[in-house]
């Protein structure tokens, strides 16, 4: 008897998943580092290596993209760009309108956005950092190739469920956002945070230059991070219901935390790739608008805010 439920049950995921990345356009191969990465070794030997520690007069504009397509229009837009190296996470240092600008590429997920956060804030001292690249939507008024600039992200995977019995049953939607620990610089503690607020300066900054160029269509929101890619339309509607998010992705938040331990000024802009709520299939070439983006804000920051 239960053999017969091990086959029929392995029967049914066998019909069930192909359907399933059928729907979305969305394979595991396809989010994997290999396709969408070029391979680490070859991409760090086509550019030219860095001597010695970073240096530089002034502190840098760090740029955060987890995957090639998500850095490689930031890359190329330095001049001087030399590679540094650490734990096998790739920077990429160089100057942007004559000011000193990092890209680092950080990998898919929240653990590899931490921890290159980190590295990246130990070793090159950055002004300011921005978290980049593409995002599923939680929205269904949003199309791919749309840009939301982040007034705040949270950890969507960080939730205490309600209690319920064994037999129950399941319902994610009864759980409470406990958030995650990050430094307070006025108790000097470790707290809870449920949510990440943009820096005021990079928010007004991203939205000026979203009012001055209407190619791009920008809208402001929150941004939901986790190491989950959501295809439950009822879910996801549930998300963006009780916490408002206009969109999900692996990095965001994950960088926010780090900068708020650092104290430094952090915004997340991202660009829809896809979108389950009203069937957007998954775009990664979308990436390209938000470095374009990415790049004229950091133009207006560097002009105005530090006068450069
Ligand atoms: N869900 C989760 N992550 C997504 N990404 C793009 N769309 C989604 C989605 N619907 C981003 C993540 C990660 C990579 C898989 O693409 O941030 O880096």
């Amino acid at each position: 008897m239960k053999k017969f439920f091990t086959i029929l049950i392995a029967a049914l995921f066998l019909v069930a998943a192909p359907a399933q990345a059928e729907n979305s356009g969305v394979g595991l191969e396809d989010i994997s580092a290999e396709k969408y990465n070029v391979h680490i070794e070859k991409f760090y030997a086509t550019l030219p290596q860095a001597k010695g520690d970073y240096k530089s007069r002034v502190r840098p504009i760090l740029i955060e993209g987890a995957m090639n397509t998500e850095t490689e229009v930031l890359i190329h837009a330095l001049k001087n760009p030399v590679a540094y190296r650490e734990l096998n996470y790739l920077f990429v240092a160089g100057t942007y309108k004559n000011y000193p600008v990092v890209i680092v590429r950080t990998e898919i997920g929240m653990a590899n956005a931490a921890a290159s956060t980190a590295l990246a804030i130990k070793k090159f001292n950055p002004i300011a950092v921005i978290n980049q690249g593409t995002a599923g939507g939680h929205d269904s008024a949003l199309k791919i190739g749309d840009i939301i600039i982040g007034e705040k992200s949270f950890d969507h995977t960080a939730f205490r469920s309600a209690y319920s019995a064994a037999g129950a049953g399941i319902d994610l939607t009864k759980q409470e956002n406990i958030g995650t620990y990050a430094y307070d610089k006025a108790s000097g503690k470790f707290q809870a945070y449920t949510e990440y607020f943009a820096d005021p300066t990079l928010l007004k900054v991203a939205k000026k230059v979203a009012a001055a160029n209407k190619n791009f269509n920008v809208v402001s929101g929150v941004i939901g991070t986790g190491n989950t890619w959501f295809e439950c339309v009822d879910y996801i509607n549930f998300l963006h219901e009780k916490y408002g998010s206009s969109c999900e992705e692996m990095e965001t938040t994950c960088a926010a935390q780090i900068c708020q331990n650092a104290g430094l000024p952090f915004i997340g802009i991202r660009v829809l790739s896809d979108n389950v709520t009203n069937d957007n299939r998954y775009v990664p070439e979308a990436a390209k608008v938000c470095q374009d983006f990415v790049l004229l804000v950091v133009e207006d920051y560097i002009r105005d805010v530090l006068k450069k």
